[in-house]
């Protein structure tokens, strides 16, 4: 019994340090909020919404500014100093928040 309690709390514990923190994405977000929104849903059309949009789209779309794959003088300066784990929890943050609806 101890030994599968053990086992339980390992991979618990595995679990939640891989896990991304949305709430710790809310507070970095603060900064990109001036064009982004509060929410990801931003005011003025030149700012992607970012509200809603896939978890993994948002992951590649940061990291390529911060190679350069995808080139852009306002967000390259704004991922420069955003870590791994940041990348992961600005994603999780965003793509767990409510689109707008798109009307036709
Ligand atoms: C000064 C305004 C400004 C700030 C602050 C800003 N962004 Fe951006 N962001 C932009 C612009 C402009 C684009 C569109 C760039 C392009 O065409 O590639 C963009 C694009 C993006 C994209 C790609 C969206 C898509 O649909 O492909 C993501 C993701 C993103 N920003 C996240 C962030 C995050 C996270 C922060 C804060 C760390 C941030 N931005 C701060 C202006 C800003």
């Amino acid at each position: 019994m101890l030994k599968v309690s053990i086992a339980v709390a390992a991979f618990a514990f595995a679990c939640s340090a891989n896990a991304a923190d949305p709430a710790a994405g809310k507070e970095k977000s603060k900064v990109c909020a001036a064009c982004h929104g509060e929410t990801g849903i931003s005011l003025a059309p030149d700012f992607p919404k970012l509200a809603g949009q896939y978890n993994d789209y948002l992951v590649r779309a940061l990291n390529d500014y911060k190679t350069g794959v995808r080139k852009n003088p306002i967000m390259a300066g704004q991922v420069a100093n955003l870590k791994r784990e940041d990348i992961a929890n600005l994603a999780a943050f965003y793509s767990s928040q409510r689109a707008l609806a798109t009307k036709y």
